[in-house]
């Protein structure tokens, strides 16, 4: 069996769903699987494939391609060099030798250091030039920094039809090849944007104004569903990259014997009942994408941690790190936690925390479980959080 499905009269998705993978990059949990989405174009002339999906998944697209009877393969345009998307590249090659390769010079040059591909076959492909297909064309856009300095669009302008490769998708393997169930692929689109966009939120601006200028009826990502109605997905994309953050508190903690944690409920209910919602991460157990798209509009981010041979806790060091890598529009920030006799603490989550531009409130720390002044002091703190994002515009 394969899996082709027309998008409109000559263009087909011939990707491939993987429903069982769990783990992206070593690092993103894959709760809903993701696919590596290709789309054959044919051309009166000619014919172009869009991605070449995952290696794992080479044979599906192979098969795929059988099935569409395709006999031979004028491009293949690679829109970004990252395995996933170029893994099924060498098969491509020996099944299809005489097909030229087309993408960015930096995806170029990546695909060679990836031994995906020889340089001197490579076409690389300018900001705006255009390759006919015959009575339908393709023009590529120069899109760097979402998430590679490589990456291309590709546009289809006698059907209107914009591919975006990682940009705008979502790690969703589903059997709609349309967004047509929008809060699921929103939620999953939200923690993908958090994951992989976020750190690149100035460029992400930049190319959804690009998109603007183009008439574009469909966009069509390298994963997950594709957009039949592109609003859905770039008004998602401008409100997630816009500056504006919400009154919302990320709290991540990890407490050994238990005195951070009953710091961290006390402020969460302190946050609570000041009006503030609260986002609360038990860092022994929680989701990795659920963190991340949590730090997409919260205004504050609050670390609570004991100490640990004489420092935090690896495990709030971990998020700390994490969350700077992401980069998050948040505004404010703080640091809880319990001590039993000193270390540097505070200053190592600062340090993992620095350079993300935000606004320290004092910390709240306290020997062994908290007292009464330390209740206070939070009591303080979710004081002036909830009087911060009062100001808020
Ligand atoms: C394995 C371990 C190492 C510790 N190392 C330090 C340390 O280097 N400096 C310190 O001030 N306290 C240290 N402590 C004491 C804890 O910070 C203290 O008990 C604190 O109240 C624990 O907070 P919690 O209940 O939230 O885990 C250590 C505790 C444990 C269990
Ligand atoms: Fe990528
Ligand atoms: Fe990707």
């Amino acid at each position: 069996m394969t899996l082709v499905r027309e998008i409109k009269s000559g263009v087909f998705w011939v990707g491939a769903i993987d429903w069982d993978r769990r783990l992206f990059d070593a690092l993103i949990p894959l709760p809903s699987g993701t696919s590596y989405n290709s789309y054959l174009i044919r051309g009166s002339e000619k014919t172009a494939l869009i991605d070449a999906v995952d290696e794992t998944k080479a044979d599906v697209l192979m098969d795929n391609l059988r099935t569409l009877n395709v006999k031979d393969l004028d491009y293949i345009i690679v829109q970004h060099a990252e395995q996933d998307h170029s893994g099924g590249l060498k098969r491509l090659l020996k099944e299809y030798p005489s097909a030229k390769v087309i993408g960015s010079a930096r995806c170029l040059d990546l695909l060679a250091s990836f031994g995906l591909a020889e340089k001197d076959s490579l076409l690389e492909a300018k900001d705006g030039e255009k390759i006919s297909l015959g009575n339908r064309s393709l023009q590529f856009i120069s899109a760097p920094w979402v998430h590679w300095p490589d990456t291309i669009f590709t546009y289809l302008p006698e059907e209107h039809i914009l591919f975006t490769c990682d940009f705008l998708g979502s790690h969703l393997a589903t059997s709609s090849l349309f967004a047509s169930d929008e809060a699921a692929v929103s939620s999953s689109a939200r923690v993908y944007y958090a994951e992989i966009m976020m750190p690149f939120r100035s460029s992400v601006a930049r190319h959804i104004e690009r998109i603007e200028g183009l008439a574009v009826e469909i966009i069509a990502p390298s994963h997950g569903p594709i957009y039949d109605r592109p609003a859905f997905i770039l008004d998602l994309y401008r409100d997630w990259s816009s500056d504006k953050v919400k009154n919302q508190v990320v709290l991540a903690y990890v407490s050994m014997h238990g005195s951070t944690r009953i710091m961290a409920d006390y402020l969460v209910d302190a946050l609570v009942s000041r009006g503030v919602e609260v986002r609360r991460f038990d860092l022994t157990n929680y989701d990795l994408g659920e963190f991340a798209g949590a730090l997409v509009d919260a205004a504050t981010v609050v670390i609570g941690t004991p100490t640990i041979l004489a420092g935090a806790h690896p495990l709030a060091i971990y998020a700390a790190t994490l969350a700077r890598a992401l980069r998050p529009k948040a505004r404010y920030a703080s640091i809880i936690g319990s001590f039993g006799w000193g270390g540097k603490m505070l200053e190592q989550i600062t340090e993992a925390l620095s350079g993300l531009n935000l606004q320290f409130f004092d910390p709240v720390v306290a020997r062994g479980l908290p007292k009464e002044a330390d209740l206070l002091a939070l009591d303080r703190l979710a004081e002036e959080i909830a009087a911060s994002h009062r100001k808020l515009d």
